[in-house]
């Protein structure tokens, strides 16, 4: 199973976007895929047309100790669960302030659900914070991808969001690996993203070896800007379902196509 914390602090930059369409994605390419909604905005589960209301449990009574991930997933599409998020979840962050384990919740739950009712991928789409439901992304989670959208101040941030995956992996997640930088809302032909790539590309290749995220690449598909993507939402509907034959489309079947690439374990490549 792989497990992916779709993370940056800054709000907008397309980490919603990019968790239900890779989900989305995913699954119309066979694999089983659970989305899990840590945003108390519920942007993604209202996505995909999931709507947290009244008795609908949520992943808030995860972190309650209420339910267990399996409880409160649902079936959106063929093969896509989504484990939605409503304003409750804000509650989280105070709520377990006190919590003897808190930073471990979700990965608790999720290995309840791995031994119940197992997928191949979970997709973690975050709030724009590093706070508590963050950090428990980044505890469950082995892989991050950092979408970024290409403007002046894209860099700007990015040290303390690479901080902290290097926090959690020394504190509580030794597997922890930022393995993708998604560059999203981009804009084709203009010299800034390209200046951005290559300030990028200079940061990582000077990391230290052991950094969590000395290994990420920045993937050859970047999601040009569409504005069928930002229309999606409002239908319920990723944009395969959507706008099949859009730009948007396009540019997300070739991320899903680089994800789906690199399921190839390092192991197996050496075998
Ligand atoms: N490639 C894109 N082209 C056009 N609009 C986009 C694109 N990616 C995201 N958007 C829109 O930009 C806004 C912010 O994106 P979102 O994925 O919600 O960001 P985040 O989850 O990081 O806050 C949303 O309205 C979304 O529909
Ligand atoms: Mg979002």
């Amino acid at each position: 199973m792989r497990s992916i914390a779709v993370m940056n602090q800054k709000g907008g930059v397309g980490k919603t976007t990019t968790s239900v369409n890779l989900a989305a994605g995913l699954a119309r390419a066979g694999r089983s895929v659970c989305l899990i909604d840590l945003d108390p905005q519920g942007h993604s589960s209202l996505h995909l047309g999931v709507e947290a209301f009244g008795q609908t449990p949520t992943i808030y009574d995860v972190f309650a100790g209420r339910k267990t991930l399996a409880e409160v997933r649902q079936l959106a599409q063929d093969r896509l669960w989504v484990a939605p998020a409503d304003l409750d979840l804000a509650a989280t962050e105070l709520e377990l302030v006190d919590a003897a384990d808190r930073e471990i919740v979700l990965r608790k739950a999720l290995e309840q659900m791995c031994q119940q009712a197992p997928v191949d991928y979970v997709v973690f789409d975050c709030p724009p914070s590093l706070g508590v439901l963050t950090v428990n992304a980044l505890t469950a989670a082995k892989e991050v991808f950092i979408p970024l959208q290409p403007h002046f101040f894209a860099l700007q941030g990015l040290s303390k969001l690479f901080e902290t995956t290097a926090l959690v992996k020394r504190r509580l997640n030794r597997e922890l690996r930022v393995t993708g930088i998604v560059l999203c809302l981009y804009e084709t032909g203009t010299r800034l993203a390209a200046d951005i790539t290559d300030d990028l590309m200079r940061f990582l290749d000077q990391s230290d070896p052991l950094a969590p995220w000395k290994q990420a690449r920045i993937f050859n598909s970047r999601v040009r800007r569409n504005i069928k993507l930002a229309e999606a939402p409002s239908f319920g509907q990723s944009i395969f379902e959507y706008a099949p034959k859009s730009t948007g489309a396009v540019d997300y079947e070739a991320l899903i196509q680089e994800v789906i690439a690199s399921e190839v374990a390092p192991s197996a490549v050496a075998a």
